[in-house]
């Protein structure tokens, strides 16, 4: 058991370093001692990824994709030294926090806080990253294990409002449509991971939108009211509408964070809308002009 589970961690390891740098291995826990620290009452952290800064030069790189600014909330899962979320706040004017399992990484990102005289802009604290309620990000950044990002997959739609931006540094999230990726040659990489090649990947929590709505579509299109109905697997959307008892599949239909688009064949209309608390309300685009629209919810 302990050496298949030796042999599984070594295998993770090398995926997230590439070619594994003998610093960062150095790093990593024994899985012997986790076990008779369990035994022993210690806090036992599931290993997300074992301490493998990402540099400097990616981090700006990363919170430029998100496009962060002063009003942005940033949470770091697995934050390391802290250089992420000190980046946001310093260089970004964002707040931020960080969530570490290794305490002396916590106590030097805090000191770092204090030297950078942004200690009031961000906070570290030594916790399970999956046990961190992130509901407050509307920024989540993570250099993870693939399986981890993948494991973070249902707290991330779970907790995050719609619209929240989340970067991952080097690993999709599986089934996610990336709102944007971009691959990148670094050579400060080299150093870390072997290689220069870098991707980023940032995704956006898609508003759930799956179920029936009643729209009011402009006049000329529709004068009664029309049913909407949306099947949706996490970001990918298909939608039809039920007018006068057909139904219309609604082409290159897209949902981004809180943002629908589609068209509604025939009338060549293109419709944008905004979905919050069971509403969506915006414009439809066609050679009459433009005109809003909006749609509520069935019970
Ligand atoms: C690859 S490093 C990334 C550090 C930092 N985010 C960066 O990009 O520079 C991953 C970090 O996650 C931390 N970590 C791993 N498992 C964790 C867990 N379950 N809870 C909190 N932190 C964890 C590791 O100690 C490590 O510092």
């Amino acid at each position: 058991m302990f050496y298949l589970r030796l042999l599984t961690r070594t295998v993770l390891l090398t995926t997230l370093l590439a070619v594994a740098a003998p610093a960062a291995l150095a790093a990593t826990d024994d899985a012997a001692s986790a076990d008779s620290e369990a035994a022993a009452g210690v806090d036992v952290y599931f290993e997300a990824a074992p301490f493998v800064p990402t540099p400097d030069s990616i981090v700006i790189e990363m919170l430029e994709l998100a496009r962060v600014g002063p009003s942005d909330y940033v949470i770091d899962l697995g934050s390391g030294d802290g250089r992420i979320v000190l980046t946001a706040a310093r260089t970004f004017g964002a707040r931020g926090f960080g969530v570490e399992m290794d305490e002396d990484l916590v106590d030097l990102a805090s000191r770092s806080a204090q030297q950078q005289g942004i200690a009031d802009q961000v906070r570290f604290v030594q916790q399970d990253l999956f046990a961190l309620d992130i509901s407050d990000a509307t920024v989540v950044t993570m250099y993870l294990l693939p399986e981890t990002v993948n494991r973070l997959r249902d707290k991330l739609l779970e907790e995050l409002e719609p619209g929240s931006r989340i970067v991952s540094h080097d690993y999709p999230i599986d089934g996610w449509a990336s709102e944007r990726s971009v691959e990148l040659e670094h050579e400060d990489k080299v150093a870390v991971t072997g290689v220069a090649r870098t991707r980023l990947y940032l995704y956006r929590v898609p508003a759930d939108i799956a179920g029936r709505w009643t729209a009011t579509l402009p006049p000329g299109m529709a004068e009664q009211p029309v049913e909407l109905e949306f099947v949706q697997r996490i970001t990918m959307v298909q939608g039809r509408a039920q007018i006068g008892g057909q139904f219309i599949p609604l082409d290159e239909t897209t949902l981004n964070g809180r943002r629908l688009t589609f068209t509604l064949p025939e009338s060549g209309a293109r419709f944008t809308g905004w979905i919050t608390n069971g509403i969506i309300e915006g414009m439809a685009r066609s050679a009459d002009g433009s005109h809003p629209w909006r749609a509520t919810r069935q019970q």
